[in-house]
């Protein structure tokens, strides 16, 4: 078992195969969930967004979108079992046979909420699968902590009303933040990120407070995983103590846990001024 600088079991390799199958027998092993957890907090942010912006079907770009998992939950209204499950089906499919019965399953299903998707990742083959499957309907593969968005790039991220994601802040900065939020260049998307408790937020929080946003910290702990073994939930807990985070009664009792933050232009309705840095 490898592990990051973080002291976290390192998955990378899973996040690039051709298809999803390594990425849920992986996950599934350590009962990752916050995929589920954070679906109902997703979609009441999005009908909000909804009904006080006026804006039918809102476009949400998913940061570290990975095969597409939350645009799967909020738009077809999947669980995570019922993916562990189909990906787990013993068949020997191949990737044009799992393709085929994702689109099958995506279009059996009654549209959860409606919205667009649009999948950001810096994983080219997560992307390309989560877009032929259909769960993204646009995708962007970049890595915006190394650089800017190329105009296209700036172009498809400056179409979101509302940004999310889950387990991917830590592997992106506020920088990758930052860029997103001021693709538009006058108007601000909504943000609602999922983030481990190791990773401190304040650094992301300020400089979306020098863009105009306010930033709540909703209220609950969420479970984001199981240690993958107990030399990990040690290596952690280190992590945590240094940024004097208390782990009693939570990653003390062997799940990693994430905290949401929620980001608004300061006033709601308004664009934020495009020069507020
Ligand atoms: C733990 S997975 C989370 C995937 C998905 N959001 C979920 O919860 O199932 C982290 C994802 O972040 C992506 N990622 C890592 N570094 C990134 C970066 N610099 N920019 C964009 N995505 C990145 C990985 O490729 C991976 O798909």
């Amino acid at each position: 078992m490898h592990f990051d600088a973080t002291g976290k079991v390192s998955l990378d390799q899973i996040y690039t195969q051709p298809d999803p199958r390594p990425y849920f027998s992986s996950l599934r092993a350590l009962d990752y969930c916050i995929p589920e957890v954070a679906k109902p907090h997703f979609a009441k942010l999005i009908q909000e967004y909804q009904a006080t912006q006026g804006v039918a079907v809102p476009t949400v770009l998913d940061i570290g979108c990975s095969y597409g998992v939350n645009a799967a939950l909020l738009k077809y209204g999947l669980t995570m079992n019922e993916l562990y499950q189909h990906y787990s089906d013993p068949a020997d499919h191949d990737r044009d046979a799992l393709l085929a019965r994702d689109r099958e399953l995506a279009c059996t299903r009654d549209r959860f909420l409606d919205t667009r998707f649009i999948g950001f990742d810096s994983s080219q083959p997560a992307l390309s699968y989560a877009r032929s499957a259909e769960f993204i309907d646009d995708a962007v593969h970049a890595d915006l902590e190394r650089a800017d968005p190329t105009e296209r790039q700036r172009t498809q991220l400056a179409e979101a009303d509302l940004v999310i994601s889950t387990g991917c802040v830590g592997y992106v900065t506020h920088k990758t933040v930052a860029r997103v939020a001021t693709a538009h260049g006058e108007r601000r998307p909504w943000m609602a990120h999922f983030v481990l408790r190791m990773f401190p937020y304040d650094p992301v929080a300020e400089r979306l407070t020098a863009l105009g946003y306010e930033t709540d910290l909703m209220e609950g702990m969420f479970r984001q995983r199981r240690f993958a073994s107990a030399e990990e939930q040690s290596l952690v807990l280190d992590t945590l103590a240094a940024e004097g985070v208390d782990p009693e009664g939570l990653e003390s009792e062997g799940w990693l846990y994430a905290q949401l933050f929620v980001s608004r232009p300061r006033r709601a309705g308004v664009p934020a001024k495009k020069d507020e840095k």
